[in-house]
């Protein structure tokens, strides 16, 4: 296979990055030693091996069980720092990273913990490696409405280090109107909204999303496909996607990369974004997802030019950093 250094090269931005899910092996370890964590796991080897994934679930269990060893605000400092020295090495000019709060909160790490560490390694990547980011907080959606609106009110001290709210975790059985009341309310507080939706789950999660809680872009979305009417109105609303193609691939979205839709989508006018997710559980960061596509689908420079500036103009950057990504 050709290497693509193009690729690697070519300036990227990034809206689809859960922190958790950038946690390699190597520094669960560290992290584990470091805290007196236990791991069922002996060797690096051995987590890695037990990355194999048959659906969402498979890979949740695992990733919130890789999140145990992060503990102090520390921690959360190098995971994130760990992230943006790999953006450096990748050309990722901007990036809108998600947390997971209650992730942390339910094991009693406090949410100040959480923040501090993430924010304080995303200013010194702005300061150190000109990397912009904003910050995006996810509740997890197989936990209670009550739930997370007390995670929206730990976040009201926040607001001006959080552009908005997400959601993810299990979508079968967990529509994004259970939690409509929540995101209105964090609407209310000023912070712009996304969602997971159409990725294990129906297009109609997609409209609802849309319509019920009124997201600025739709994460995953590829279900999409399904349905006519929708693919239209996101070609024609600019609805924007955020892709994963190794995240889709490892949990079976798709069975073979040469199946995967988002070159369909963009040339039917869908504003659709290249992302990696969950880059230490599926085999790759930003580069290596624009690769596999190139290596499946045959991606072209063109193409790839347009799927960055989609992300550009999906981005919540303000419009002078746009301006100066373009
Ligand atoms: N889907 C849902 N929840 C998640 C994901 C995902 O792809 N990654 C981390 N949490
Ligand atoms: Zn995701």
């Amino acid at each position: 296979k050709a290497s693509h250094e193009w690729l690697n090269q070519l300036p990227k931005v990034e809206l689809h990055l859960h922190l958790e899910g950038s946690l390699e092996p190597e520094l669960m370890f560290a992290l584990a030693q470091r805290n007196n964590v236990e791991l069922p796991f002996k060797s690096v080897e051995e987590v890695r091996a037990a990355y194999e994934f048959s659906n969402l679930q498979d890979f949740l269990d695992i990733y919130y069980q890789g999140a145990n060893v992060l503990i102090h605000e520390q921690d959360f400092y190098d995971l994130t720092w760990a992230y943006l020295t790999k953006c450096k090495e990748q050309n990722v000019m901007h990036v809108e990273p998600f947390f997971d709060p209650q992730t942390h909160t339910d094991r009693g790490v406090a949410f100040r913990t959480v923040l501090n560490g993430i924010i304080r390694a995303l200013k010194d990547g702005q300061e150190k490696l000109g990397i912009s980011s904003e910050l995006i907080m996810c509740f997890l959606r197989h936990l209670s409405e009550e739930e997370a609106f007390e995670t929206l009110e730990m976040a009201e001290a926040y607001l001006d280090v959080i552009i908005g709210v997400g959601l993810d975790s299990s979508e079968q059985g967990h529509p994004p109107e259970k939690f409509s009341r929540v995101f209105a309310k964090a609407r209310e507080l000023g912070l712009k909204t996304v969602a997971h939706a159409g990725e294990e789950g129906p297009a109609e999660y997609v409209w609802t999303a849309i319509n019920d809680l009124k997201v600025s872009r739709v994460d995953h979305g590829v279900r999409s496909i399904d349905d006519a009417k929708l693919m239209s109105h996101l070609a024609e609303t600019r609805m924007p996607l955020t892709v994963c193609p190794l995240s889709n691939t490892k949990l079976c979205v798709f069975d073979d990369m040469s199946e995967h839709n988002i070159l369909t989508m963009l040339e039917d006018g869908v504003c659709v974004t290249v992302n990696s997710d969950d880059p230490a559980y599926f085999g790759g960061y930003m580069t290596e997802n624009f690769v596999a596509l190139a290596d499946a689908l045959n991606l072209t420079e063109t193409q790839a030019v347009s799927l960055v500036k989609n992300s550009i103009e999906a981005s919540f950057a303000n419009e002078q950093r746009k301006a100066e990504m373009l």
